[in-house]
């Protein structure tokens, strides 16, 4: 990430936004059930918000000085005692199979560095839900904004085109995808 980047997640209003907007289109109509993987959760805009609404949740980042701290923030927010933080490669994730009702990757997937390693957090993230488990993941498309506002820094932006393909050749099914102005979200069922 560049330093745009990490001010911008970093910032309160980017936690406004992710709790007043990206959350609420995110979640209707998904049950996030007992126990939620999210991924690339940097410096925790969204945990404390999902921490609330799930009754456990796992976040994992790999940047080892972001998952450090949002682990100390966690352990001092009062009643998250079911946040646990662990530091970890989305394409090569450190669970068992079936551990997860629900996985939440918000900004996470143009950060992978090449399709092959989104298609393997793919097929990982199939691997450790339940079966009939949500996967929800928020995203930006392939504009210039996002290109200049990613110089130094990963931009793989997904190609919607095909995205629904590599989503069902890795075991995901009832794939819907839709954009608004600034982004698009994926929601998925893992194959029952
Ligand atoms: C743009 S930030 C988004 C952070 C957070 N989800 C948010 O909305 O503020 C992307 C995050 O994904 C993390 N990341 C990049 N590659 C990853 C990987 N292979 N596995 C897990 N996290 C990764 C980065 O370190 C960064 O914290």
């Amino acid at each position: 990430m560049n330093s745009f980047e990490k001010w911008y997640c970093g910032s309160a209003l980017w936690r406004y936004l992710t709790r007043r907007e990206l959350l609420p289109w995110m979640l209707p109509g998904s049950s996030l059930g007992d126990h939620l993987l999210e991924l690339g959760a940097g410096s925790g805009a969204a945990t404390m918000e999902l921490a609330r609404l799930a009754s456990r949740v796992t976040s994992l980042e790999y940047d080892h000085a972001s998952a450090l701290k949002l682990s100390t923030r966690a352990n001092h927010a009062p009643g998250r005692a079911n946040v646990g933080v662990i530091q970890g490669d989305a394409a090569a994730l450190p669970f068992p199979d079936s551990t997860f009702s629900s996985v939440l990757a918000i900004l996470l997937l143009h950060h992978l560095q090449s399709p092959e390693l989104q298609d393997r957090a793919f097929s990982e993230i199939a691997r450790v839900l339940r079966p009939g488990g949500v996967f929800l993941a928020f995203d930006i498309p392939n504009a210039w904004i996002h290109r200049v506002a990613h110089i130094q820094s990963t931009f793989v932006p997904l190609e919607l085109a095909t995205a629904s393909k590599r989503l069902t050749a890795a075991g995901l099914s009832h794939i819907t995808m839709d954009s608004r102005s600034g982004g698009f979200r994926i929601r998925a069922l893992r194959v029952a």
